[in-house]
Formats: structure tokens, C-alpha cells, sequence
């Protein structure tokens, strides 16, 4: 039986690939290893979204080379989307490599592409779903795809090119799979997408993602969370507040891309809306559901970014008072519009910048999480504890929140912990024995 080594470079969706790619190959007669010695097959399931993240892949596919001329047996291959983006002419700049394909249905061709002689490439625009077996890590928390590509062509960004158009799974074979899931005793799913709240709009008849939650919670009735990512501002709907609100399934967690705080820089952006709309669906969240943990992403420094729309982005930090953000400083990526816009800002003004945001951040999160404490939450564990351990386990609140708890817990175990210290990135606490 060959043995497959598959190395995640990206988001979820990428670690959701990952698990496409194990499942397509078991069913094919290989296994799936961890360990990169007793490895027939080494996949790397690449990201593009910024240049550090091509970087680490290129460096890793170097020592590979490297690895495959003491074995030359060794197949190695790069698939997702920088397979896509990148394309055949990753063949030419790394010799050793066998094989490249990109996202959605070429998935399924890597192990006809294996059996081949000759390099192997997969990469026209992905226009599929994936229907095959999903083979995850995790036996109680899961992915779960609703949907692929994106529609947006934000300024910035290179996932319309590597993930085709957006096109969305039927209600029906979402249900099925979270039924499969229930069934294999799984505890959580985050229904994933890259705008999933823009779910189903081409779907005849067409379902929005407030029907879809509404479907699920009633399939799953108490017994999985339900989460989702990643949203986007212009689908966020009154309907879409109310389901947040009334379905007991649903965590209380949004994460909702702001990407600037100045209404110039979304323009630039292609965004779609403004710092007044995204403000106003802010509120129509809190109003329906005021203890909705709230995170999104910030790009610092994209090309044109003023001092003074900077400082735009940090007051709507201040005014949203996010719970958590993910920063980052912008990447110019060939082939999207922004890569070619005048006044691209330099990189020490991007590096402080970002330090800005995070230290602002940091803060609010602080002070958030220390309201915390005194409370009692309910906890998934990650990584349960035996009497005889010592050190904390760990697990995430309904809000998405990290818990390092004491306690004897067993993994993926749902249960109640009393909050006892906050720091900015986590909360400390002492599990509750169940009754
Ligand atoms: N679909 C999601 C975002 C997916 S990409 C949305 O629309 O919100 C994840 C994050 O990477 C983005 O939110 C953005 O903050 C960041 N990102 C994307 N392209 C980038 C680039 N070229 N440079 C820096 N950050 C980028
Ligand atoms: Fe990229 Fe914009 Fe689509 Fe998000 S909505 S994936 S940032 S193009
Ligand atoms: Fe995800 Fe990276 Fe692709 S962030 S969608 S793996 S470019």
C-alpha cells in the first residue's frame, strides 16, 4: 500500500482540501502517514494569498528536492491554490516535482495522475463541487464545505483566480453529511465558504443562508454546534440576525472582514460597502444578539492608504470594539488589480501600521476578555486531561474563546468551566465536574 504524506500550507478551506485529498486517495488503495520517512507520496496543499505564504511552500518543496535525490522512488506533488496559480510552470522551476494540480474537482484527479509516468497537471478553472469522502483528523470537530470560489474580486485578492466562480452545494447533500457527521458522533461543524452568508443565491430555487442554519439546527437539535466562516458585510441580512438569535445550535460568533476602516480605502478595495454600511450591520447583529462575539481582518497599507485613512481604521476599532482581529500588512499579488495601483505604500509604514493595529487590538481584547471572569462557559475540549497529567487542557468557548482549563476532561467532550484569569489571547479556568 503506498503511504501519502499531505503537508497544509492554508486556510480552512485548504485544511478542508486536505481532507478531500485523504479521503479521495484512500479509496483508492493508498494510506495516508504523518511521517515524511516512510512517505511514497509527499502532497503540498498550497495557499497564495499573500507572498509569505508561496515563500514557505517554495522553501519546503527546495529541501524536498533535496530529499528526493537520496530517494528518487519519492513522488512529490503541490495541489490547491497556489497549484492553481502557479500552474505547469512550477514543473520547469522545480524539477523534481511530479505533480500540480489546483482546487475543487481536480482534487479527484491526483491519484490518476500518480499512476502516470510522466508529470501530471491539473489546473483549468475548477467549476465542480467535490463529492467524494472526506477523511478529517479530527474525530469530533469537522469542515464542512457549502460552497466554493468567490464572486467578489476584491482589489486585493487572489481567490477568485485560484477557486473559480462562486457556486454553492444543495441543502440536501449539506443535511446528509451533517447527518453522516452526527451519526460519527462529531460535536461541532463550521460550515465553511468563502462568503458563506452569500450562500445558495444561484441554487433554483434559490436559499438563503438563514433557511440553510434554520435547516441544520432542526437536523442537528442540540446535540453539535454550528459555526460558520467566513462572512461577508454585504450579506449580512435582517433574516440572517435573526436566525444568529433564535437557533439554539448556532454559536454566538461571527467573523466579519472589515479590511479597512476608511470608506476611500473599501472604494479602492472594490469592498462593496462603506465604513457607514459595515457600521450599521454591526448594529443590526447586536441588536438582535448583544453578546455576539465579533471578529474580522484588517490589511495595513494598502496601496494609497493616507495617514489619515489609517487612522479611520484604527477609531472603528475602537468604536467596534472587535473581540478579536486578524492583521495583516498587504501583499501586491500579480494579476490582481491592486498589484497595479499608483502609491504603494513601503514597507516600514506597513510594518508600523500593523504593529498599530495589533497593539490597539490587543487591548480591547484584553479588556474584553477580563469582563469574563467570574462567569462560567461552555467548553469543547481540544485537548482533554487525564488525574495522572499535569498542565492544562484546552478548548474553546461558544464565542470561539480559548480556555486552558484545570480539570479531568476527556477530548471532545462538551462542559462547564468557571472563568478564573483573562490575558488578551485566552481565558484561565477550573472545569466543573459534571453532575
Ligand atoms: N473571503 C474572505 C477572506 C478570505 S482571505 C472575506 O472576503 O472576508 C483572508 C484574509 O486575508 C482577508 O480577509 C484579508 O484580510 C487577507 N488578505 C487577502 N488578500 C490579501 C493580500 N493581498 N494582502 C494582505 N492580506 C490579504
Ligand atoms: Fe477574496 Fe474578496 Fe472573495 Fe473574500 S470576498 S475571497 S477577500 S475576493
Ligand atoms: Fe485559503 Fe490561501 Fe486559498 S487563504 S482560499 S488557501 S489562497
Amino acid at each position: 500500500m503506498p503511504k501519502v504524506k499531505i503537508v497544509t500550507f492554508g486556510c480552512q478551506a485548504n485544511e478542508l482540501d486536505s481532507a478531500r485529498i485523504a479521503g479521495t486517495l484512500l479509496a483508492e488503495g493508498y494510506a495516508v502517514t504523518e511521517d515524511e520517512a516512510e512517505a511514497d507520496v509527499i502532497l503540498l496543499n498550497g495557499c497564495s494569498i499573500r507572498e509569505k505564504a508561496e515563500q514557505k511552500l517554495y522553501s519546503r518543496l527546495g529541501s524536498l528536492q533535496g530529499l528526493k535525490a537520496e530517494r528518487p522512488g519519492l513522488r512529490l506533488g503541490v495541489a490547491g491554490c497556489l497549484g492553481q496559480r502557479a500552474g505547469e510552470q512550477l514543473l520547469r522551476r522545480f524539477p523534481g516535482l511530479d505533480l500540480v494540480v489546483g482546487n475543487g474537482e481536480h482534487l479527484t484527479e491526483i491519484p490518476r495522475l500518480l499512476a502516470g509516468r510522466g508529470p501530471g497537471v491539473a489546473v483549468s478553472e475548477p467549476v465542480g463541487l467535490f463529492d467524494g469522502a472526506v477523511v478529517r483528523d479530527s474525530r469530533f470537530r469537522a469542515w464542512v464545505g457549502i460552497m466554493e470560489g468567490c464572486d467578489h474580486f476584491c482589489a486585493f485578492c487572489v481567490v477568485p483566480f485560484t477557486r473559480g466562480r462562486e457556486r454553492s452545494r444543495r441543502p440536501e447533500d449539506i443535511l446528509g453529511e451533517v447527518r453522516d457527521l452526527q451519526a460519527r458522533g462529531y460535536r461541532e461543524i463550521t460550515l465553511l465558504g468563502q462568503t458563506v452568508n452569500g450562500y445558495g443565491k444561484k441554487l433554483v430555487p434559490p436559499v438563503t443562508f438563514a433557511a440553510l442554519l434554520r435547516l441544520i439546527d432542526a437536523e442537528v437539535a442540540g446535540r453539535m454546534r454550528v459555526r460558520f466562516t467566513t462572512s461577508h458585510p454585504v450579506d449580512v441580512t435582517p433574516e440572517l440576525a435573526e436566525a444568529l438569535a433564535s437557533l439554539p445550535c448556532v454559536c454566538e460568533h461571527i467573523h466579519l472582514p472589515v479590511q479597512s476602516g476608511s470608506s476611500r480605502t473599501l472604494l479602492r478595495m472594490a469592498r462593496g460597502y462603506d465604513r457607514t454600511d459595515y457600521l450599521s450591520r454591526i448594529s443590526l447583529l447586536r441588536g438582535a444578539l448583544p453578546d455576539l462575539a465579533i471578529t474580522t481582518d484588517l490589511i495595513a497599507g494598502f496601496p494609497g492608504e493616507t495617514d489619515a485613512e489609517f487612522e479611520e481604521t484604527l477609531s472603528l476599532l475602537r468604536e467596534v470594539r472587535f473581540d478579536a482581529c486578524f492583521a495583516f500588512k498587504f501583499s501586491a499579488r500579480s494579476g490582481t488589480p491592486a498589484a497595479e495601483l499608483p502609491d504603494q505604500v513601503s514597507e516600514e509604514v506597513k510594518a508600523d501600521r500593523l504593529q498599530r493595529l495589533l497593539t490597539l487590538q490587543t487591548a480591547i481584547s484584553l479588556e474584553k476578555n477580563r469582563a469574563l471572569v467570574g462567569g462560567r462557559m461552555e467548553v469543547l475540549v481540544d485537548r482533554g486531561l487525564s488525574k495522572r497529567d499535569s498542565g492544562l487542557g484546552a478548548g474553546r468557548t461558544r464565542q470561539n474563546r480559548i480556555v486552558h482549563f484545570r480539570g479531568e476532561a476527556t477530548e471532545g467532550s462538551l462542559t462547564m468551566v468557571d472563568i478564573t484569569e483573562a490575558n488578551s489571547h485566552h481565558l484561565k479556568g477550573v472545569l466543573i465536574p459534571s453532575p
